[in-house]
């Protein structure tokens, strides 16, 4: 049964994290599928450069989380670009449970019900935390932040992969138009869940420019931030290091 209410804008974090956890297990069933065609297939593309970035960066083969998995194609994704061991996190059951079918062949691939503010690891304990189009959906980006810092080691790297701003030329009016007007209806259309198709644009809209979340990811205690832009700057990917000594 669908029956996703409105986004409940201006509540604190319990309802707005509550509301988001719920409209992701009643889309999962479409999810996969709606991302790649609203994307054109481009979010496997940002994926593959996102993981292939990470790789670029990783010395040791120790832990990846990958925070906010949904149904794990960026853990998919790190996992076919290094050996490594991979943790996907998500709160919501329904998108685990997709991960888990998914990736039921591959090896050194392990999911976890958790919430992403609130991480069920050690502090300094793993490698890498990885957020693929999850961030947005925080009820607190400097909490997530923080978060991600605590369980790195030292050195550790922070990836994020999220949607961003695209400009104001002709390029960026197309963009928005089509994230405006066209993906939620066609979104809505599909999954059946009109809001959360809304909520999409809306997200994104609100979402902090690239230079803007790079500096947060300073102010919160990153060192070496620095970011991508895809596609003409459709999303951006975010990188930066815990600092090496504590
Ligand atoms: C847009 S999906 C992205 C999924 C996947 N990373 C991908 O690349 O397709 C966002 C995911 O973040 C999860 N999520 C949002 N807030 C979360 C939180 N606080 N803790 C854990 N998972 C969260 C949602 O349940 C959803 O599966």
């Amino acid at each position: 049964m669908r029956t996703l209410q409105a986004p409940p804008l201006g509540q604190g974090p319990p309802e707005v994290s509550r509301w988001v956890r719920e409209m992701f297990s009643q889309v999962a069933g479409r999810y996969d599928f709606l991302n790649h065609l609203l994307s054109f297939q481009l979010d496997r593309y940002w994926r593959r450069r996102a993981a292939a970035l990470l790789a670029r960066e990783l010395s040791s083969g120790g832990w990846v989380v990958d925070a906010c998995c949904g149904t794990g194609d960026m853990a998919l994704a790190i996992r076919h670009e290094m050996h490594t061991r991979v943790l996907g996190v998500d709160f919501s059951h329904v998108m685990l449970r997709r991960a888990l079918r998914k990736s039921r062949s591959r090896s050194q691939l392990f999911w976890a019900e958790a919430d992403a503010l609130a991480l069920p690891l050690a502090d300094k304990s793993v490698s890498a935390v990885t957020m693929a189009f999850g961030f947005r959906n925080l009820a607190d980006y400097d909490a997530g932040l923080r978060e991600i810092l605590r369980v790195l080691e030292p050195g550790g790297v922070a990836l994020i992969l999220e949607f961003s701003h695209p400009g104001d030329g002709w390029f960026g009016r197309a963009y928005r138009f089509y994230a405006r007007s066209i993906l939620p209806r066609v979104g809505g259309l599909i999954s059946g869940l009109r809001w959360a198709y809304e909520y999409l644009p809306f997200s994104i809209e609100r979402f902090p420019r690239a230079t803007e979340l790079a500096e947060q990811m300073r102010r919160v205690g990153f060192l070496n931030v620095r970011y991508w832009l895809l596609s003409g700057g459709i999303v951006a990917i975010h990188m930066g290091h815990a600092p090496t000594s504590a």
